[in-house]
């Protein structure tokens, strides 16, 4: 069943070459060309469910090489058939006469010689480049973006070697051909985002030794090729974000010595190996959120001592290995919100000299404990909201002498140590709404010296004779209440009520003799 359910792979794939070498262009994309694959992939997948039920355990594996030799085999086909699509497509006139930018200015495309750009921005070019267009030799930047490119000549680029800017993005190019950008020994910047890229030819890029940005965004890449940024030294940015890549080779971005801004988020990471950034010592931002990463190999951010912000929120990282950011010292801006983070341990955070802002919402951290965050004496902002805080110990925050926000919300928090704002004297706004306070201890708020802006709302306010003290700051700082007033979740009739009206003789009297017996409850 295999092997012949294989021959019919191979029988398409003998007439498709067959059909290359009788050099049958018209027929190539109809029935037998494109959609030949198309169908052989649809009846892949039925032939491989039915098969996988009646195949004996032992023949398995068989079957899985079988699988693998097929894959490469679909490879191959898809691969011709990028060939054959380029090569039917038309190639416009590259001119280096003496008229060349008058010629241009014919149209479609529009010229300007002063800054000898062409201009084929948003023609609705549909299948191919306009076959009439004149483009001079010396074209420095060429805008081919908004149009329906689907394909394009192997030979498409040829002799515009004083290209530096080439602008491909939001067209529908699905393949490109290996020696497109062979000439373009000038270019600089590339632009290929919102197409429809699969795959890229390994040495697409091999001979454009100049490039400085390449964006490759918006696109359906599912892996990339080990040996693609070999050689490209001056590339300082690669946009990669917005694909379907599932892994990266450990040494794929090992030549790029000049990389300072990368975006790999919103592609299907699951894992990053462990010297995958290594030799980026340029690089400062690094973007890998919206992947699917479960952890972080031990020292992955070595070396990254330029680094200066750092984005990993929404993935499902569960722990931080100890010492993962060691090397950051210029690092000023930590996102870690949306992760599976349970724990924050005292030296996560060491030697972060720089960094201003620490983003840790959403995660699911229980507790914080003493002196968690020294080694941050810069940090600003602090991001705690949304997580399941239950203790905080005294000394957690110590060493934050710069700290000016700290967002506490929506956690499990019934209690906080009376001297706690004590190592924060510079808090300027603090949020611990949607928790479980029922009452503050005598003095808390007073340690917050300069505070402008408190949210304590969403809180079970417990409305007893212990609340005085909270009703007692209210009054002195009115204007400091961020937001909704506090309300009382009870006792009875209470419920509902603004703490802030509590009066000793609504709830003190009456239960005072009962009352002074009664411990504090916090
Ligand atoms: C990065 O940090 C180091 C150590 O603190 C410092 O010497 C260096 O100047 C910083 N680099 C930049 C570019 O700020
Ligand atoms: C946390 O620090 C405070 C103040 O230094 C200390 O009293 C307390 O015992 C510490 N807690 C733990 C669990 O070490």
């Amino acid at each position: 069943m295999t092997t012949s359910f294989l021959w019919s792979v191979l029988a398409v794939a003998a007439e498709l070459l067959a059909l290359v070498s009788a050099e049958d262009g018209a027929a190539l994309c109809g029935l037998n060309g494109c959609q030949a694959i198309d169908l052989a992939k649809r009846y892949t997948d039925i032939t491989m469910a039915k098969m996988m039920r009646t195949i004996k355990p032992e023949a398995l594996e068989e079957v899985f090489q079988n699988m693998a030799k097929l894959e490469v085999l679909v490879r191959q086909v898809e691969d011709l058939q990028r060939d054959v699509m380029s090569l039917y497509q038309p190639v416009w006139p590259v001119n280096d006469g003496p008229q060349r930018w008058s010629m241009c200015a014919e149209g479609p495309c529009s010229c300007t010689l002063e800054t000898r750009f062409v201009s084929c921005w948003r023609l609705e070019l549909l299948h191919h480049v306009p076959r009439k267009q004149q483009i001079p030799a010396d074209t420095r930047s060429l805008d081919l973006g908004m149009n329906r490119l689907k394909a394009l000549h192997k030979d498409s680029f040829n002799r515009l070697t004083q290209l530096v800017e080439l602008d491909l993005n939001d067209n529908s190019l699905e393949l490109l051909p290996n020696s497109l950008f062979y000439d373009l020994e000038n270019l600089r910047h590339i632009k290929l985002h919102k197409n429809r890229l699969l795959y890229l030819p390994p040495d697409i890029f091999q001979d454009a030794r100049s490039l400085r940005t390449i964006d490759l965004s918006y696109n359906v890449l599912e892996g990339l090729p080990a040996t693609l940024f070999k050689k490209l030294h001056h590339v300082y940015l690669l946009n990669l974000a917005t694909n379907a890549i599932r892994r990266l080779d450990e040494g794929i971005f090992f030549d790029l010595e000049s990389l300072e801004d990368l975006d790999l988020s919103e592609n299907k990471l699951k894992e990053l190996p462990q010297l995958v950034f290594y030799k980026l010592k340029s690089l400062k931002h690094l973007k890998i959120s919206r992947n699917e990463l479960t952890r972080l190999p031990h020292g992955v951010f070595s070396n990254l001592f330029n680094l200066r912000e750092l984005y990993l929120h929404n993935n499902y990282i569960e722990n931080l290995p100890s010492g993962v950011f060691r090397d950051l010292y210029n690092l000023t801006f930590l996102e870690l919100t949306s992760n599976r983070i349970t724990q924050v341990h005292h030296k996560d955070f060491l030697n972060m000299n720089s960094l201003r802002s620490l983003f840790l919402g959403q995660n699911l951290v229980t507790q914080i404990k003493n002196r968690t965050f020294v080694g941050t004496s810069k940090l600003e902002k602090l991001y705690l909201f949304s997580n399941k805080i239950e203790n905080i110990e005294l000394a957690a925050f110590s060493g934050l002498n710069s700290l000016s926000w700290l967002l506490l919300n929506n956690n499990l928090l019934r209690r906080l140590p009376r001297e706690i704002f004590r190592r924060t004297p510079n808090l300027l706004r603090l949020q611990i709404d949607s928790n479980k306070f029922m009452q503050l201890p005598e003095g808390l708020l007073e340690e917050l010296k300069r505070v402008e802006q408190v949210k304590l709302s969403m809180n079970p306010w417990h409305c007893d004779c212990f609340i005085l003290y909270l009703t007692g700051w209210l009054h002195r700082n009115p204007d400091k209440i961020w937001d909704r007033q506090p309300k009382c979740r009870g006792p009875g009739d209470l419920g509902g009520k603004p703490v802030i009206d509590m009066t000793f003789n609504s709830v003190c009297d009456g239960q005072w003799a009962s009352m002074t017996k009664i411990q504090g409850r916090v």
